[in-house]
């Protein structure tokens, strides 16, 4: 049976929205004049990207894709697969990929290997957090919210095992398999 501690708020509702404020800017600044297609990864970048579009007013599209590294555990398998594509080509539009948290980079570096080669006209990254501390591969981020430290964070869409996606503020667990 896994358990984790009382959550601890590491950054507040309030610290994310402006945050997130921060990053539409900085996209609605690069994508003047395109029409962007806007690829979120499930289940954990939900709450994040339905505050992030409704700060971006101008022509763009959404998509989802799951792909499967955590099981219950908090260590990436390194074993990823697709388990939900793409419904849109993606061929010569300009892709957004919109990830909760950048952890060793696996995940986020076979998604987009796996986007490379179907040919998109560009291809960026934004993400809500990133944990540089444990990174096993390099990974360019286009777009960052907040480096976190190397704790198992929860909350505004992010999970422990399935649990405590709804906590409106991005908290820190202990967690123990
Ligand atoms: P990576 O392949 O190790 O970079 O893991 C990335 C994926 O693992 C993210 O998309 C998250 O879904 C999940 N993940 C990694 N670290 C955390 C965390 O601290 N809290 C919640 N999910 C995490
Ligand atoms: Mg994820």
């Amino acid at each position: 049976m896994s358990s984790q501690s009382k959550p601890r708020i590491l950054f507040r509702r309030e610290e994310i929205e402006t945050t997130v404020k921060r990053l539409a800017v900085e996209i609605k600044k690069d994508y003047q004049g395109k029409h962007p297609l806007l690829i979120g990864i499930l289940k954990g970048s939900f709450v994040f990207m339905a505050d992030l579009i409704r700060l971006l007013n101008f022509p763009l599209e959404v998509e989802f894709i799951r792909i499967s590294s955590y099981g219950g555990n908090k260590e990436s398998s390194g074993r990823i697969k697709v388990v939900q594509g793409l419904r849109s080509p993606i061929k010569e539009r300009d892709i957004l990929v919109i990830e909760d948290i950048v952890d060793s980079g696996l995940t986020i570096s076979f998604l987009l290997d796996y986007l490379w080669q179907r040919k998109p006209a560009s291809l960026k990254l934004c993400a809500l957090t990133d944990k540089p501390s444990r990174r096993q591969v390099p990974v360019t981020i286009d777009y960052l919210g907040f480096t976190v430290p190397n704790e198992f964070i929860v909350g505004y869409g992010m999970d422990w095992d399935e649990k405590l996606r709804y906590l409106p503020d991005i908290c820190f667990v202990e967690v123990e398999d």
